[in-house]
């Protein structure tokens, strides 16, 4: 089947659904989606999402970026992000998301390498808070349809130059479209998320393989930085195969500490994450052990109750009471800092062929994530590749 659409997105996590929304309404928009709409990474954001608080925090949250990067980011993305933040949260706050607030002020939580609490959220469910409500804007757009079960298996180049996609059914519910579909497109936007797929232990969904980095390589489109792989410190250690339940950084945020089998501490758990990752490693290592204890003890029952109920539920479910009992935690694949290299427009190497969210590399993280900057990160470049979009289109360009 040929679809002919003004503008194709493939991948329904934040960056997809926010690019949808920013786009112009008088623009027909097709949205794939490679499993359910609710199956995206974004929805499993536990922490929560940095926004700059007032102008004296930009310098600290530009450093603490930088820092945690290992000051290989690209500084202009890292400008662009934190001077977007605060529209960002006040758009997503139009939209109906709900962050935490007292007395009509936001609350502010704190993760690893932050230098203050910057970080907005939502209970321990921030991300799904932030997409399930996009989600739902989204589905009020006469102008987007949307395919589930669908994966982009190509790109469509015509005289060098992204002309749409084609994609197939994915595996899922039986659906009526089973032949390839041709979607021809003026723009394509990949949103398609991360490759924690192809790790045995991640926390991301398995059907995220990294398809459209896959496909951009196949094409000759630039690539960067593809070794910057991040290692969360804290997934819950299970024996049982699947996605690994991640233990928020927050919760060491809020003083949560980590001790090896001696019930000795190792590590300042508010260093950057790959350091912490790190220590973990080498305890484990040291002392033949296949994970570390996590202690949330140092934080009252009544604000773990009501700040981290998903996680006390889950861990309950798994035979764990985190307000009594420490619980066992082994580092896990969580996030892809390269990608498929983008412009500071999110514009990629080939013309009329855009990538937004974790499948692209506008050099923000550096070389390692500053936690609580991929929502934002994701909101803000797919937000810029929506208003380049239309300026193209305003101005004849396409
Ligand atoms: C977390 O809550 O620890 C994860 C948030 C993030 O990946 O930044």
């Amino acid at each position: 089947m040929e679809i002919h659409t003004d503008a194709v997105i493939v991948g329904s996590g934040i960056a997809g659904l926010y690019s949808a929304l920013k786009l112009p309404e008088d623009m027909k928009v097709v949205l794939i989606t490679k499993s359910d709409l609710e199956s995206s990474d974004s929805f499993l954001a536990q922490g929560g999402i940095c926004v700059q608080r007032d102008e004296e925090d930009y310098d600290s949250y530009f450093e603490d970026t930088m820092k945690a990067g290992h000051y290989e980011n690209r500084r202009e993305s890292v400008d662009i992000m934190i001077r977007g933040s605060r529209a960002v949260i006040r758009d997503l706050v139009g939209y109906g998301v709900r962050f935490e607030q007292e007395n009509g002020e936001f609350i502010y939580t704190r993760e690893g390498a932050h230098s203050r609490p910057r970080i907005l959220f939502h209970e321990d469910i921030t991300g799904k808070e932030i997409t399930s409500t996009l989600l739902e804007r989204v589905k009020e757009l006469a102008n987007v349809t949307i395919y589930e079960y669908t994966e982009m298996t190509d790109i469509i180049e015509e005289n060098g130059a992204c002309a749409g996609i084609l994609a197939g059914k994915a595996d899922g519910p039986d659906q009526e479209q089973r032949e390839t579909l041709k979607i021809y497109a003026d723009h394509t936007i990949l949103a398609s998320g991360g490759i924690g797929g192809n790790y045995q232990h991640s926390t991301n969904f398995p059907h995220l393989t990294g398809d459209a980095v896959r496909i951009a390589k196949a094409h000759g489109i630039r690539l960067e930085n593809l070794d910057y792989v991040q290692i969360h410190p804290t997934t819950l250690y299970s024996l049982k195969p699947g996605r690994r339940f991640l233990i928020s950084e927050s919760v060491r945020g809020e003083g949560a500490v980590l001790y090896n089998h001696k019930k000795e501490r190792f590590v300042d758990e508010l260093l950057p994450r790959d350091v912490v990752a790190q220590a973990i490693r080498e305890q484990m290592e040291e002392e033949g052990t296949d994970h570390v204890w996590l202690s949330m003890e140092p934080i009252p029952r009544e604000k773990i109750l009501k700040h981290f109920p998903n996680i006390y539920r889950h861990c309950l479910e798994e035979g764990y009471d985190v307000t009594k009992e420490w619980i066992p935690v082994v580092p896990a694949q969580h996030y892809f800092m390269g990608g498929i290299w983008v412009d500071s427009d999110s514009h990629t190497s080939m013309d009329r062929l855009y990538a937004v969210g974790e499948t692209s590399c506008n050099g923000v993280h550096g070389a390692n994530r500053l936690a609580s900057n991929s929502l934002l990160e994701s909101l803000v470049f797919a937000g810029r590749a929506a208003e380049k979009i239309k300026e193209d289109k305003e101005s004849g360009l396409i």
